[in-house]
């Protein structure tokens, strides 16, 4: 999907906001749950400590902070916004969409509103759908939101799975830039056959909620690591260099990747692959674990609060996840 044909407009991310709830749980609050230990979780995965949910909070709280927080930086009124894409595995519920209650939340009163599923890709999906609809001149401002709250998803009897997730939220305000600038490729995928992989067995229509599901915790999340670990890799490289060559750009013109926060060893895997020094890649999984859609836009909100992504460098964003799916997007960083 190259975007920058002459009749469409450039789009940029100009707004970005994170937002993430205050309860920490750390490794060693692991250890009291199921059997596991602080220096296996930090070699296997390189999380520390992860961020909670409160009972009370559901996506649409944690995405409508952070899309206040988007808003405010590209200073856009929220009656302002065309579209709202969320981009979620933990919807408040199944309807209305989570982008509808942070639409009511925001007083976003002339957006259009919908929800994405692209489990951990979420974010790029969204990116690129949203970014279509300004390319074209369909809408001039697109608010993108990638919220989760996979605490309230996972099973905390289950060492293989608990220890990776975290709840977090992100938000970027999509506008017209300047011609080169902003989004210059994505690249999107998926392959539905390895679908049982990463899933929530029960709670849809396939195997509706009853006394049964929930006694065999099928409303949980279930997880083969090992197989997710190997696509991983070769997904995020594979998509990584073909996002490239659609910008006509190669791994040295980049100045920051930013991956999906999966594990360590997975990031380090990918950036050996696509021979990237390791100063040039944003990591903050040690802190917030893999919160699905929301890791990218939460690591490009702290990178570019960090001072670590200045106007005019070309970054990379990768991910993969649930479905299974990838994606990845090549920009000039604009703001
Ligand atoms: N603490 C201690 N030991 C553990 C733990 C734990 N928390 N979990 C597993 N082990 C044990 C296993 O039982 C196994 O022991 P055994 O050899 O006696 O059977 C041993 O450690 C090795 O287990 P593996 O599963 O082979 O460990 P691996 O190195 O593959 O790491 C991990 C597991 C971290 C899950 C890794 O496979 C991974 O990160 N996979 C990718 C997962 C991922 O990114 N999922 C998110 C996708 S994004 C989305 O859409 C939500």
């Amino acid at each position: 999907m190259k975007l920058m044909v002459s009749n469409l407009r450039a789009v940029g991310i100009v707004g970005l906001g994170a937002w993430l709830p205050e309860q920490k749980i750390t490794n060693h609050d692991l250890m009291k749950l199921v059997d596991t230990s602080d220096q296996w979780i930090l070699t296997r995965t390189g999380i520390s400590e992860r961020r909670k949910a409160s009972a009370e909070e559901a996506a649409s709280d944690l995405g409508t902070k952070a899309a206040q927080k988007a808003l405010a930086m590209a200073k856009v009124k929220a009656e302002d916004v065309d579209l709202i894409i969320v981009a979620t595995v933990t919807p408040d519920m199944f309807f209305p969409a989570t982008a509808c209650l942070v639409q009511k939340n925001l007083g976003a009163v002339k957006a259009a509103a919908f929800d994405l599923s692209a489990a951990c890709s979420g974010f790029l999906y969204a990116l690129a759908v949203g970014s279509q609809f300004v390319a074209t001149g369909a809408y001039d401002t697109v608010l993108v939101v990638a919220a989760e709250v996979l605490t309230k998803i996972v099973n905390w009897e289950d060492r293989h799975s608990c220890i990776l997730f975290g709840d977090g939220a992100g938000a970027a305000v999509l506008q017209a830039v300047e011609k080169d600038t902003g989004f210059l490729s994505f690249d999107l995928g998926a392959d539905g056959t390895g679908g049982d992989l990463l899933k929530v067995p029960a709670g849809g229509s396939r195997k509706p909620a009853c006394q049964e599901t929930v006694q065999n915790k099928e409303h949980f999340l279930v997880m083969s690591g090992n197989e997710v670990f190997k696509f991983a890799v070769k997904a995020m490289a594979d998509t990584s260099l073909k996002a490239l060559e659609k910008a006509g750009l190669s791994q040295e013109d980049l100045a920051c990747l930013i991956p999906h926060q999966a594990n360590t060893r997975i990031i380090e895997a990918v950036r050996k692959r696509l021979g990237l020094p390791a100063e040039k890649v944003f990591i903050n999984l040690d802190r917030y674990g893999n919160m699905s859609s929301a890791s990218i836009p939460v690591a490009l909100a702290e990178a570019v609060e960090k001072g670590y992504l200045h106007k005019g460098d070309l970054l990379l964003l990768v991910g993969f996840g649930a479905g299974l799916t990838w994606g990845s997007a090549v920009m000039k960083w604009v703001v």
